[in-house]
């Protein structure tokens, strides 16, 4: 199956501590709730590398980062994002002296990273890896 969108969950240790597996459910049910659940293919992931503000979720390829994320999010996040097109502005990642919605890579929490093992984290499933996203990698082009 080809999906067109793709919803990353952090499956990372600081996320989960955060109801991240609460997330990930509410998300899938909220897919199939709302007649979307073919269409989204939501995964987990290892750790994006921000856990301070986790939970995080990020949907391809809109390239949203949502940070601090709670279970209640996921119906927002399907409606709005999913099936409308529209990022949930409130949940996106934004710095103290950046206003405006930042791609990941112009965070300035990740300008001194260079990320190796995780650098196709939510790209490529570790569990089959012939199952390949051909999106951007999460983080750096
Ligand atoms: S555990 Fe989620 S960002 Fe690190």
């Amino acid at each position: 199956m080809a999906y067109k969108q793709f919803i990353l969950v952090c499956g990372g240790t600081g996320c989960e501590s955060s109801k991240a597996d609460d997330i990930f459910r509410e998300l899938h049910a909220q897919a199939d709730a709302q007649g979307v659940g073919d269409e989204v293919q939501i995964v987990k992931t290892g750790c994006f590398g921000f856990c301070e503000k986790g939970p995080i979720v990020k949907v391809l390829p809109a390239e949203s980062f949502y940070v601090e994320v709670k279970p209640g999010d996921a119906k927002e996040i399907i409606s709005e994002q999913i099936i409308k097109g529209r990022e949930v502005n409130r949940l996106l990642y934004k710095d103290d002296h950046k206003k405006d919605r930042l791609k990941v890579e112009d965070i300035d929490f990740y300008q001194k990273q260079y990320r190796i093992v995780l650098r196709n984290c939510g790209i490529i499933n570790p569990e089959n890896i012939d199952e390949y996203r051909p999106l951007r990698r999460c983080f750096f082009p």
